[in-house]
């Protein structure tokens, strides 16, 4: 494949990979003793998925993980990011585990290990078990509890087994998609509670870290956050302190706490605190040191308090979502949490991609704006460890189309395409692009 653009030369160990989610991809929903999780709940009840679409068969991944494994080798990736169901090895979230479930990924890792492929795990990527919504779920304290219990068993079976555990993903998702307003699982819409939500979801991360250090296996432990800078649409003073808000409620809610032990006073200031209750000892609990920091980037947040408000120019074009394509965003993040924080991880971009409306032409996928999208971003990743930054890796987003929540099957995030009436896989032409890549990386480093 040609492409014109100059290639950058990535740090000899940076790890190249694709990621997935359970919920996006497994299906097998009711299958060998898996308890229903908040999502099954969510995408059957009319309304909530736009094309009225569930994940109860997805990918089909339970059943073609071999080929899916041997899909990720074939494009020369060597690591492989994905998460595990709770609901599959613990069908309550709490109680007994299912023995079937974990033999499912413990037959994932053993088909990885042969294929060369380096396994990263996430423990939530907000499969709740619908038993314990039914308790209050994330609202519920004892929630953080029952998920320190599920991250210390998956570390005792699996934690010398996988390069790493992340504990969430996206938090801010479950709390403000979650709790705000009602998109995703549960279909929540209240903000005050989403924010004790947030508290929750930190805390749950800190006592989970906690649990998992006792069990003392040889997986590096971190998180993973979705971040992108609030840009202010001019230079008045109204946009810039309304953008430094939004970035405060949202990227700096997250880090600061882990990093600083604190919550962003600029946050707090506007945040309706009214339904929040913490415990003296809980910022200790998420303020201890993990191993790595996950970083997921698709756009920047544009911020304009003019009515109606201005617009970016998006001079890249918008993906498939409606997102702007804005690569210096993610350089900019980066950036800004070196000189923020004096004690970051090393951080890996455990997210980046974009939706295109593929189309499956005499049997190719001709998708050319992903691989300006992946191209461009690599480079700005590039251009921050250029600057100082610790980035050791890449995974893209995602292996292969999936059950996008509450955009159902209707948007295409993978390299690989899904035909769900078949389950045939395609490879896209970017996932030949995205090889060509990574051989041509490891090949300068070998
Ligand atoms: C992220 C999610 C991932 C996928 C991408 C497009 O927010 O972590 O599951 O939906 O967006």
């Amino acid at each position: 494949m040609t492409n014109a653009h100059p290639m950058n030369h990535f740090p000899h160990d940076f790890e190249w990979g694709v990621a997935t989610s359970a919920y996006q991809i497994e299906g097998a929903a009711a299958e060998d003793g898996r308890g229903p999780s908040i999502w099954d709940t969510f995408s059957h009840t009319p309304g909530k998925i736009i094309d009225g679409s569930n994940g109860d068969i997805a990918c089909d991944h339970y059943h073609r993980y071999p080929e899916d494994v041997d899909i990720i080798a074939s494009l020369g990736v060597k690591a492989y990011r994905f998460s595990v169901s709770w609901s599959r090895v613990q069908p309550l979230g709490y109680g007994a585990w299912n023995e079937k479930g974990f033999e499912f990924y413990s037959n994932l890792l053993d088909k990885l290990a042969e294929k060369n492929i380096t396994p990263h795990l996430t423990l939530y990527h907000w499969d709740l078990p619908q038993a314990l919504q039914d308790q209050g779920g994330w609202l519920n304290r004892d929630t953080t509890a029952h998920f320190a219990d599920y991250a210390a068993e998956i570390a005792r079976r699996f934690g010398n087994r996988v390069a790493s555990i992340a504990t969430h993903n996206e938090p801010w998702c479950t709390a403000n998609l979650g709790f705000g307003n009602a998109q995703f699982a549960p279909g929540v819409a209240d903000k005050a509670l989403s924010i004790q939500v947030s508290h929750h979801l930190l805390l749950s991360h800190g006592l989970a870290i906690k649990a998992m250090r006792r069990v003392a296996s040889s997986a590096k432990l971190g998180i993973v956050l979705n971040q992108w800078p609030a840009m202010p649409a001019t230079d008045s003073a109204r946009d810039v302190a309304e953008a430094e808000w939004e970035y405060a409620r949202s990227v700096q809610w997250f880090m600061d706490p882990i990093f600083k032990g604190r919550y962003p006073q600029k946050a707090l200031d506007r945040m309706d605190m009214s339904q929040f209750h913490t415990e003296a000892e809980d910022m200790n609990i998420i303020h201890q040191p993990i191993d790595f920091l996950g970083v997921n980037y698709y756009t920047r947040e544009f911020i304009s308090t003019d009515s109606p408000p201005k617009k970016p120019q998006a001079a890249m074009g918008v993906t498939d979502m409606g997102w702007e394509i804005y690569p210096l965003g993610l350089t900019d993040i980066l950036l800004r949490h070196k000189n923020d924080y004096t004690n970051l991880p090393p951080i890996y971009i455990t997210e980046n991609g974009m939706a295109v409306a593929d189309k499956l032409i005499d049997g190719e996928i001709d998708d050319q704006p992903r691989i300006a999208y992946v191209h461009a971003h690599l480079d700005a990743i590039h251009a921050a460890i250029e600057q100082g930054v610790n980035v050791k890796g890449y995974f893209y987003w995602s292996l292969l189309d999936n059950f996008e929540w509450n955009s159902g099957y209707a948007k295409r995030f993978g390299l690989v395409y899904v035909d769900y009436a078949t389950q045939q896989r395609t490879l896209k032409a970017s996932a030949h692009w995205y090889r060509n890549f990574v051989s041509q990386q490891l090949q300068k480093t070998e």
